[in-house]
């Protein structure tokens, strides 16, 4: 039964009872408006608690029911269940634990008391999947805690933990343990408390007009123009904010269901409602034997003192995993603890992190020079300079020394998997983690799956532990770049080539940021210091490259030009500012290389220059899925909105291809480029053929197209 009406002497206790996270749905709202009409009926009840069975209070609307609302139909049968809770005669007090957020958290605010246990945290995340609190939530919060503190809540998304909860006046008590049923008693207690008070409705409050200034609204628009580009539910939160603040609430609450329902039409809603369920599907590994389990690790080891090293030895101890950070070379230890203390407290200063907290991280990171002292580790991330030989030597020498049942895991960006492992006896025991700069902020994790290497444990335990960490682990077959990597090369080349036929790269950068990506792909080449580039593509055999892209990079480096770290790379900068300027220098460059080829200059339009690269990139991604390479269209679009700064509210590559240009016209103009581009470079995937041939879709494709993921070999 979804909802139950427990009677306690004079309280009535309202169950909702709707797992996995109690989100509510019809049956739901149906419970309440139910336990509602029962409760007033009883005259012996003198006020209600709403309370939820398993592990959360209601974590908010079933976003799986968002899919089938009708675009022109009310966006849910919810006004029943709202205005049951809004013309309810007798106190209300929510009894709150786990996540109240969204729906959930407005339902408490219809109320008139909230109570908490002490790890609960409550929130209206809903901007994160391109909507707005439409159940009253924009209205009723602002009459609670203010205009300026509801703006920034509902604009951030953030869940609050009880404490601070308590601190802003969003909950009224925390309750003394976790358990749920002691927060149900202090629940009842409370509402013992206040019942004789009568309601406490904040339909019947103003808002704090100190809270709610012009100013405060100005600010946070112009705020939103710049952090939130192209994102159309923060503009229409602040509308409904602002109309919290200046109309009387039944106006407020039609200008919020006019907005929320413009959201719900808007694409970027469906897009971001894709990246909510991509991401938690990514965690899910098909074809997992049932019987494994991730093997916990309880002490970890990094190789590499270096940039990435120090972030992923803070990742394991952020995890609460303590690791041991090896390198042979002491002054590399001594810069990279330095590098580890230093981002603890600029962590502290911006108030991330807890004085204690960081302290005790820290305290769980200790150094070594020998590999003797990774004995103790479960697991080891290598993160040492990206050539093939010096990853071989470095597996060949842990795989003597660490215990027998250790795994080593390599932190490489393209490097094959199963040639490392080959340098060890463990095979099975060896898996790729690809984090990503700076690996203690970036969240995502490509875990490479050998053909060869990497047992199911293995696996496992990889995703485990990148959840452990608080990153999105995405598995990926072991090909040359796994699937950011590959797929970059692609978008990279389009790039490389624009800029030779006319482009400049600030255009080209500022085409692909104004579409959304985080930045355009110069200013990425800048801010990761090209100058390995040259050596690294020597390494890989340069007969892999276009030789018109080639040249430019090459010439900029032997110039000196590396990037942001020597202040000029496609880009020129000031030791001040970060913000590139145009090159005469490299545009010199790119003006010789063009005419060495014998490349005529043209003119573009932003909007060229984002089909371009973004359909080269995509394109490659249905390679990646024909070879089984990614699971589903949805793990390489996690991999691209975590790792490489894709706009989360066009869904990602594959979101984007198929939703916004649409594979027939896709295929078409990818043809088209191919053939511009020289089909050694570039030609349509056999599967976007495919797929336009029989008329389907990404979605589906799991199921029907893709050959099976090569079976890892047994753990060694
Ligand atoms: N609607 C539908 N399904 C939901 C849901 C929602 N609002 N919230 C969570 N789920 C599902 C998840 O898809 C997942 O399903 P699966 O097991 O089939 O993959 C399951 O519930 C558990 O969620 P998960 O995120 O894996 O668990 P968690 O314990 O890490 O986190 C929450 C729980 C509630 C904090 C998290 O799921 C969340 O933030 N949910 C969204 C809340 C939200 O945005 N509410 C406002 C909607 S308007």
């Amino acid at each position: 039964m979804v909802g139950r009406l427990e009677k306690r002497g004079d309280v009535g206790v309202l169950w909702i009872n709707n797992p996995p996270v109690n989100a509510i749905n019809r049956a739901v709202k149906r419970a309440i408006v139910d336990g509602l009409a029962d409760a007033e009926a009883d005259a012996d009840i003198h006020a209600v608690v709403i309370a939820c069975e398993g592990r959360t209070f209601i974590a908010g609307a079933d976003i799986k029911e968002f899919g089938q609302v009708d675009a022109g139909a009310p966006a849910t049968d919810t006004p029943d269940a709202m205005a049951a809770l809004q013309r309810f005669p007798k106190p209300i007090v929510s009894a709150i634990h786990g996540t109240a957020l969204g729906g959930g958290f407005e339902i408490t605010l219809a109320g008139d008391y909230r109570v908490a246990t002490p790890t609960a945290r409550v929130g209206l995340p809903e901007v994160k999947i391109g909507l707005l609190p439409g159940w009253g939530g924009t209205q009723r919060l602002p009459r609670l805690i203010g205009a300026a503190a509801a703006l920034e809540l509902i604009l951030s998304g953030d869940q609050v933990p009880a404490a601070a909860a308590l601190e802003m006046g969003l909950i009224d008590r925390i309750a003394d343990t976790d358990t749920n049923t002691d927060l149900v008693d202090a629940a009842v207690t409370l509402a013992r408390e206040k019942a004789p008070l009568g309601l406490r409705r904040l339909d019947r409050r103003a808002v704090d007009p100190a809270t709610a200034a012009d100013a405060v609204f100005a600010a946070a628009r112009e705020r939103i123009a710049r952090t939130r580009r192209g994102q159309h539910a923060p503009e229409r939160i602040v509308d409904c904010v602002e109309a919290a603040a200046r109309l009387p609430i039944d106006q407020g609450l039609a200008v919020e269901a006019d907005c929320f329902m413009r959201c719900m039409r808007h694409p970027q809603s469906r897009a971001l409602q894709h990246v909510f369920f991509a991401e938690r599907q990514a965690a899910s590994i098909p074809d997992l034997p049932a019987q494994v389990r991730p093997r916990p690790v309880r002490a970890g080891g990094v190789v590499g003192a270096g940039t990435m090293g120090v972030g992923i030895a803070m990742n394991l101890a952020g995890a609460g995993i303590p690791v041991t950070l090896v390198d042979s070379d002491a002054a590399a230890l001594d810069r990279g603890l330095a590098a580890i203390r230093g981002n603890y407290a600029a962590s502290v200063k911006r108030g991330r992190l807890g004085t204690e907290q960081a302290a005790q991280r820290l305290a769980l990171i200790r150094t070594s020079q020998s590999y003797a002292d990774l004995a103790d580790a479960d697991l080891i991330v290598e993160a040492v300079f990206e050539l093939m030989s010096v990853k071989k030597a470095v597996f060949a020498e842990l795989d003597q020394v660490v215990r027998p049942d250790a795994i080593l895991a390599t932190n490489t960006s393209f490097l094959s998997v199963d040639e490392i492992a080959s340098a060890t006896s463990r095979a099975g025991q060896v898996v790729g983690m690809h984090f990503f700069a700076p690996a203690n902020v970036m969240r995502l994790v490509e875990v490479v799956r050998g053909a060869t290497a990497t047992s199911p444990e293995t696996l496992a335990a990889a995703m485990d532990l990148a959840r452990r960490m608080g990153k999105v682990g995405v598995v990926a077959g072991n090909c040359d770049g796994f699937i950011g990597n590959r797929m970059l090369n692609a978008y990279l080349h389009q790039a490389d080539l624009l800029i030779l036929e006319g482009a400049t790269p600030q255009q080209v950068d500022r085409a692909l940021v104004d579409f959304g990506m985080a930045m355009g792909p110069f200013q990425m080449m800048d801010l990761s210091n090209f100058d390995g580039l040259p050596r690294m593509r020597r390494d890989r055999g340069i007969e892999r490259y276009d030789p018109r892209s080639v040249p430019v990079c090459e010439r900029l480096v032997a110039l000196g030009r590396y990037g942001q770290k020597t202040l000029a790379g496609y880009h020129d900068y000031s030791p001040q500012d970060r913000t590139p300027q145009p090159s005469p220098v490299a545009q010199q460059v790119i003006d010789d290389v063009a005419r060495e080829f014998g490349i005529a200059r043209r003119q573009f339009t932003d909007e060229d220059i984002v089909q371009r690269c973004l359909l080269a990139l995509a394109n490659v991604g249905f390679d990646i899925l024909a070879e089984g390479m990614a699971y589903r269209a949805g793990d390489i679009d996690v991999v691209y909105l975590n790792g490489y700064g894709f706009p989360s509210h066009r869904g990602g590559p594959m979101y984007w291809i198929e939703n916004d240009v649409g594979l027939a016209q896709a295929l078409e103009r990818v043809t088209a480029l191919g053939d511009w581009t020289g089909a050694a470079w570039l030609k349509p995937s056999p599967l976007l053929r495919r797929l336009v041939a029989e008329g389907r879709g990404l979605s589906g494709l799991s199921e029907w197209s893709r050959p099976p993921v090569p079976a890892p070999a047994a753990a060694a």
